[in-house]
């Protein structure tokens, strides 16, 4: 796998305990499986890791560490919570690099837009200790993107991508022109949530989950897109979620996918080869904005992002 062209990126929010998986994702998947997964990343050339801190409340990083053999590739990130304090990141990308049993990262993104100069100067001195080969902002607004990208480009260094949420009934970042913008500037784009946290898979696979509860109002409205995204499917002999998976690939942006078990990496994996056709784009589109289904795509963190002291 090229780091620079990736096909796929494996998420590990949910590689949590037993109580954390019970709560975010209504079951809990042995560390068997997941290190299952883990090989099954590898045979497929996607052996490609999306982290944070508080994944799975630390587990996904540990996992890494322990299960991840020398030629995988890890994504992490800095959370500023608070307003920049000099070093801070670096304490904080120390302590990964103990979870993870290695002296770099391959990605590291600036989780979200707080004192977006100072993180992203301190990010870009851990770059030239060789700590981190690449950098991303994630999170981040097209203007946001813009600023980050002239601090880098006066370190002489390119932004390596965009992670943000987007899905086919979260195109916000199409509509406001980062998504074009990341493209001009050969700047890749990571979709978080491809899979809408579970909305987006097959409606008529019943699964108990306390995400489920909460997105119940959603799903009913998303009866017609599914009926598209059913006719789709059936038409590239693929499962409903590859759909959404296949959706973001087709328009060049690289889908990440929670990722706990074997067959489920070989899906992501599978459909990122399948390329819809325009038509078929069209139609999920159209279904999606008749559901017109309220996602805050592009809003999700803003509550989290603290205002500039400067
Ligand atoms: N940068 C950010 O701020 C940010 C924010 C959120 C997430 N992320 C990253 O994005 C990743 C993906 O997001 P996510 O994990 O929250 O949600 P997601 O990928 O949209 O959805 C995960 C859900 O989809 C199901 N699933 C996965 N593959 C499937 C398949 N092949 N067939 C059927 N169902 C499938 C999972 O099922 P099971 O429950 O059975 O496993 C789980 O319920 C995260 O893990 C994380 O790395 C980044």
């Amino acid at each position: 796998m090229d780091i620079l062209k990736p096909t796929a990126v494996i998420g590990t929010n949910a590689w949590g305990g037993s109580l954390y998986g019970k709560a975010v994702r209504g079951s809990y998947v042995e560390d068997d499986i997941i290190i299952d997964a883990m090989r099954a990343a590898k045979e497929e050339d996607i052996p490609l890791y999306d982290l944070a801190r508080d994944y799975g409340l630390g587990k996904a990083q540990r996992m890494i560490g322990e299960f991840g053999t020398k030629d995988i590739f890890i994504s992490a990130k800095y959370t500023p919570f608070t307003h920049y304090k000099p070093g801070c990141v670096r304490k904080s990308l120390e302590k990964d690099l103990k979870d993870f049993k290695r002296d770099y990262v391959d990605i590291y993104w600036l989780h979200l837009p707080t004192d977006v100069e100072d993180h992203l100067n301190e990010i870009i001195d851990l770059y030239h200790e060789g700590k981190i080969r690449h950098i991303g902002v994630s999170n981040f607004t097209l203007d946001e993107c813009k600023k980050s990208k002239k601090i880098l480009d006066t370190a002489g260094i390119p932004l390596y991508g965009v992670q943000n949420h987007y899905s086919i009934i979260c195109r916000d970042w199409e509509d406001n022109g980062l998504l074009e913008w990341c493209k001009e500037n050969s700047i890749l784009f990571w979709a978080w949530a491809v899979l809408e946290e579970g909305m987006l898979v097959d409606p008529r696979i019943k699964k108990r989950s306390p995400m489920k509860f909460t997105f119940n109002r959603k799903i009913k409205k998303l009866k017609g897109l599914y009926k598209v995204m059913i006719k789709v499917a059936e038409r590239h002999d693929i499962k409903v979620p590859q759909v959404a998976i296949a959706f973001c690939s087709t328009k060049g942006i690289v889908p990440m996918c929670g990722c706990r078990k074997p067959e489920q990496v070989t899906d992501l994996a599978e459909a990122v080869k399948v390329r819809l056709t325009p038509g078929e784009i069209r139609r999920l589109e159209e279904a999606a904005d008749t559901a017109n289904v309220n996602i805050m795509g592009a809003d999700i963190f803003r509550a989290f992002v603290l205002k500039s002291k400067k």
